[in-house]
Formats: C-alpha cells, sequence, structure tokens
C-alpha cells in the first residue's frame, strides 16, 4: 500500500506544482485566515477518486469534506494542501499529507514535500525514509540548544490555548524558533533531525495523522502537551482538535516543564 500512497501523493503534487503562482480563487472557511483553493479542491478529488477505485472497501477521512465510510476496517486520513496560505501567497513550502489507519491505528504515512519533490514515508515498525533514505531525529538534548517549530490555529487572534504565552516561553528557552506554515512539514523536520521539537494547538487529524507517524519512525515522541498517547482515530470521530508536542524524545520533558510554567 505504501506505493500507492507514494504514487497518489506525487501526483497530486504534481497537480498543485501546476497551479502554483497562478490566479486562484480564494474562498474564507471559518474567517478570513482560514483559507481554502479551488487547487485543495482539485488535489483532494484526484486523491479520493484514486482511493475509492482502488480499494473501494476504504473509508475516507479528507480536510476539504469527502468524508466515505469511516467506520471502515482502513481509514485514509488526507490533508490534500498542507499550507494552503503559503501556496496562495506564492510561498513555495506546502505538502500533500496521507495516513492510512487500521483498526484506529496509523499504519502507514506519506509527506510529499512538493516544491522540494521530496517524499516523507513511514511503515508501522519499519523505520521512516526521506526519498527512500532512512531518517532519525537529532541527539540534542540540550533546550537551549535546541531549534523548535510551530505554527498558529486560525483563530490565533483570540489566543487560544495560551498560544501567546507559549510562544513567548519558548523564545526565552530554545535557541531558534521557526514557523513553516505546514505542520505536515513541521512534522518530517523533526523526523530528520532538522528541527528538536514542534508544538501546535488546534490541529486536526488531517495535520497530524501521516506527520505522527513518520516522527514515531524515526525515533521521536508525539504526546499532548502533558505526555499522554495521542489517539488520532477517536479525535477523528469526536471531531476533536488536538494539542501536539512532536520531539526527539531527549528533549521532550524538557518542553512540557516550559509549557506547565505558563
Ligand atoms: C494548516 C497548516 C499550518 C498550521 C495550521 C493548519 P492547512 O493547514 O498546517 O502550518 O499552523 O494550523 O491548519 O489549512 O494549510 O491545511
Ligand atoms: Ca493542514
Ligand atoms: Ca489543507
Amino acid at each position: 500500500m505504501i506505493d500507492d500512497i507514494i504514487q497518489i501523493s506525487k501526483e497530486a503534487g504534481d497537480l498543485i506544482r501546476n497551479a502554483f503562482g497562478k490566479a486562484h480563487s480564494i474562498e474564507f472557511k471559518t474567517n478570513e485566515l482560514n483559507l481554502v483553493t479551488e487547487t485543495d479542491k482539485a488535489s483532494e478529488k484526484m486523491i479520493t477518486d484514486f482511493i475509492k477505485k482502488k480499494y473501494p472497501s476504504h473509508g475516507i477521512l479528507a480536510e476539504e469534506g469527502s468524508d466515505f465510510n469511516k467506520s471502515a476496517e482502513y481509514l485514509w486520513v488526507v490533508d490534500p494542501l498542507d499550507g494552503t496560505t503559503n501556496f496562495a501567497h506564492g510561498l513555495p513550502i506546502f505538502a500533500v499529507s496521507i495516513g492510512v489507519q487500521k483498526n484506529g491505528e496509523t499504519i502507514a504515512g506519506v509527506v510529499y514535500d512538493v516544491m522540494r519533490d521530496i517524499i516523507y514515508s513511514a511503515e508501522k515498525g519499519n523505520g521512516s525514509f526521506e526519498n527512500g533514505k532512512k531518517i532519525s531525529v537529532s541527539k540534542n538534548d540540550n533546550l537551549g540548544h535546541s531549534v523548535l517549530v510551530t505554527g498558529f490555529p486560525y483563530n490565533i487572534r483570540e489566543n487560544p490555548d495560551k498560544a501567546f504565552e507559549r510562544f513567548i516561553a519558548f523564545l526565552k528557552h530554545a535557541r531558534a524558533i521557526r514557523r513553516l506554515g505546514s505542520a505536515a512539514i513541521d512534522f518530517c523536520y523533526v523526523a530528520n533531525g532538522v528541527f528538536d521539537g514542534f508544538w501546535e494547538v488546534s490541529l486536526h487529524p488531517w495535520d497530524i495523522c501521516a506527520g505522527k507517524l513518520i516522527v514515531e519512525e524515526a525515533g521521536g515522541i508525539v504526546t499532548d502537551f502533558d505526555g499522554n498517547k495521542i489517539d488520532i482515530y477517536s479525535t477523528c470521530l469526536a471531531g476533536r482538535q488536538e494539542r501536539i508536542l512532536a520531539t526527539n524524545g531527549l528533549i521532550h520533558q524538557k518542553m512540557i516543564e516550559v509549557m506547565r510554567s505558563i
């Protein structure tokens, strides 16, 4: 199945790349910060058509609404374009993210960094790969020497879940903080050791599913902000949003302590 996930991620990525830099129709979703373009929808249609044709008994949970048979044994969790704001503004940092769950456990994940033409992939128990080469999280255990990444939800102006205070706290403890605008790519840069840690509030299942497995299979840890395990499947079913902390494992507890201090 991983080869099929990679293939359709690349095909959707080609569609997105061809549309990049051209005129878009932009619609607002929940507010003026939360965009969707015709390319998000076209990518989702391409991916869901592929799944329905090749795996007709499988379920789909996809960001732009193509939900289908969600209680099936296999569930494809799809973000057809992660980083829509970047895409719409001409910043070449965005991805296709597809995770596949079997009975609620993620067994495969692929993130395609479209403009760099890099496939990040993982299968449960089999390691993580960047264009076929095995990757591992960083070995840094010093928060003060860490480069962290975060993102902001579309209701950031309301300061949800103390997002401003948490950001300021990490500015005081880390070497540097980055904000790329694609949660899927943020996970992958933790998996390959570029970043030591990633946190964000209010992510959705399609932002998390593939990236979480890619971090874990690269030797990292993904929990909520208290260090508890995250069950993406129950999150999907309940339609809840999540607090995500993904690290190399070595700075995990230190990041939790900083969060507790705010
Ligand atoms: C968004 C990106 C962004 C993150 C937002 C997400 P979208 O996904 O991953 O980095 O900060 O929380 O919603 O809307 O571009 O698919
Ligand atoms: Ca997303
Ligand atoms: Ca998206």
